[in-house]
């Protein structure tokens, strides 16, 4: 277990994964009826910006640091709204100190009423979140592996709410144990909200597991992806995506909308481009 996301906390991926997160909690929100959030594999919640790791590889500048540094149009501001909202809180009225990682942008985004589970294996990691949360009686840390806590706490006794999976990718079969997971939890949870997460690199293997996803019986499945140069090679990361099971109504739609703008922010060489398309449409399967 190498991988630190405090090398990466803020960059162009963790931009769109945090924005659409925090799309589906102010969607969640609208009820008053209490949710679940579980995050398989967490992180240690916030960042610290003027870390060793995060002067290392500089990586938010290129990613939130861009976005709060630019002119956003009206539509991009408001999308980007809610998980701005939870930057905002993190770092008072001060510039970006802190980066908040997924379990902090879900309890700020999340009620009195809301309940979290956050699952961190890294031994060092899990004791940062239990330091974080020590006060918050909403959550639960727990330090297992990520795909036997989706087994283990699904269906969540609230019956609404999410779950994230998002792994580092450092082991092969990666997204075998993805489709599992997302098979596990639908199964399980089938109303729930899932957001898994994975890198493109090899595309050949991101086709093969998108067209995996799309038999795994979901009957609502979107794919939302964006890449800041060509990918594929050996270099840094150039692009990301996520798939969303049972996506808010307007999630697809608004997404879409905001897309060209957002690639053109965050493009960082030739070949900048997104894309949000559903693998699986509620019609395809009734016929309709
Ligand atoms: C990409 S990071 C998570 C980032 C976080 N979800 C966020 O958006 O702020 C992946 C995390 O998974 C942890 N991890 C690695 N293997 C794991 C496993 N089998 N189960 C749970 N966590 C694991 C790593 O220590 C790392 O903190």
């Amino acid at each position: 277990m190498n991988y630190r996301h405090a090398y990466h906390a803020g960059n162009f991926a963790d931009v769109l994964k945090h924005a659409v997160l925090a799309r589906i909690l102010a969607y969640l929100c609208k009820k008053d009826a209490a949710f679940r959030v579980i995050d398989t594999h967490s992180g240690i919640g916030l960042y610290d910006l003027a870390s060793d790791e995060a002067l290392k590889t500089g990586e938010w500048r290129n990613g939130v640091g861009r976005i709060l540094e630019s002119d956003l149009s009206e539509p991009l501001r408001a999308y980007l709204g809610p998980w701005m909202g939870a930057i905002r809180a993190a770092n008072g009225d001060d510039n970006l100190l802190v980066y908040p990682g997924s379990p902090m942008i879900a309890t700020t985004l999340g009620r009195l009423q809301d309940r979290f589970l956050f699952n961190e294996l890294h031994p060092e990691d899990a004791q940062q979140l239990d330091a974080l949360y020590s006060a918050d009686r909403r959550v639960q840390i727990s330090r297992e592996n990520g795909y036997v806590t989706v087994r283990a706490q699904l269906p969540p006794r609230e019956r609404r709410g999410v779950v994230v999976i998002d792994p580092p990718f450092e082991e092969a079969g990666e997204f075998q144990r993805m489709l599992r997971a997302m098979q596990d939890a639908s199964r399980r949870f089938a109303t729930g909200i899932q957001l898994l997460w994975y890198p493109i690199k090899d595309q050949d293997a991101v086709d093969a597991f998108l067209s995996e996803a799309a038999d795994t019986g979901a009957t609502r499945l979107l794919c939302i992806e964006q890449w800041i140069r060509e990918p594929g090679g050996d270099g840094p990361l150039a692009g990301a995506g996520m798939l969303v099971v049972n996506p808010p109504y307007m999630l697809a739609e608004e997404t879409r909308a905001i897309m060209p703008e957002l690639i053109e922010l965050l493009a960082d060489g030739p070949g900048a481009g997104g894309r949000v398309t559903w693998l699986v449409e509620e019609a395809d399967r009734s016929g309709a």
